[in-house]
């Protein structure tokens, strides 16, 4: 897709248990721990950018100057349900991060998101935002929560997730072209009922069991 925001995170440990992630034999448990780990390893790529500091510490030999990450307060902000089975992989890289909360549900017939639950840190202005959800699919809801997020006074956002749809990349690509947009897999098109295809079916139910 050429939309200068989207960027796919390569990677072959990715590619590896996002294979795992879509087969519909991995069981609950499993799906869990490999979305957690892809969240993981998508974070600590979409962090590079991050600027550093010079401190001084003391090692146990010497004083010394050494490097850490410059005052950034990271938000992490899943979509609910599903993006929740992204926050404990990214915390454990970022643990400092506050979280945000978005409930969004997708209406089934209509596909449009319904919004029920609103919750981020205040003093936006200043913070890095790092939405996530693992499907990217109509784009709807990715569109509503960015809009969210903005209208709180979000300035800096970046998405994560790990399956994008090009109906779903487009439609965000162009309603917020400043959020930059990282998948792990570009699938191929949504079916009828606007699932992802190939995808890895309902990502919510597959997490939680609650098909
Ligand atoms: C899924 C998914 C996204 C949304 C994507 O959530 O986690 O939030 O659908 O679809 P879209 O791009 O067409 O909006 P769902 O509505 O199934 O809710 P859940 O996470 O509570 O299961
Ligand atoms: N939501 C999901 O959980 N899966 C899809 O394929 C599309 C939307």
């Amino acid at each position: 897709m050429n939309f200068e925001n989207f960027h796919i995170i390569k990677h072959p440990l990715i590619e590896h248990k996002l294979t795992y992630i879509r087969e519909k034999h991995t069981s609950k448990k499993e799906f869990k721990e490999l979305v957690d780990e892809v969240a993981l390893l998508m974070a600590y790529e979409i962090t590079k950018d991050f600027s550093l500091q010079e401190i001084e510490i003391s090692t146990p030999i010497c004083k010394t100057k050494s490097k850490v990450v410059s005052g950034k307060k990271v938000v992490l902000v899943p979509i609910l349900r599903a993006g929740l089975g992204m926050v404990d992989g990214i915390l454990k890289l970022i643990p400092s991060a506050r979280v945000g909360h978005i409930g969004l549900y997708r209406d089934e017939k209509t596909l449009k998101p319904v919004s029920y639950y609103f919750k981020i840190p205040s003093n936006c202005e200043d913070r890095e935002f790092i939405l996530v959800d693992p499907m990217l699919a109509t784009g709807g809801s990715a569109v509503a929560a960015a809009d969210m997020l903005k209208k709180a006074g979000a300035k800096n956002i970046k998405f994560m997730c790990l399956i994008a749809a090009p109906e779903g990349v487009e439609k965000f690509c162009k309603a917020h072209p400043d959020v930059k947009v990282y998948a792990a897999g570009l699938d191929e098109k949504l079916n009828e009922h606007g699932y992802i295809v190939p995808g890895l079916g309902d990502a919510g139910d597959r997490l939680f069991g609650t098909k």
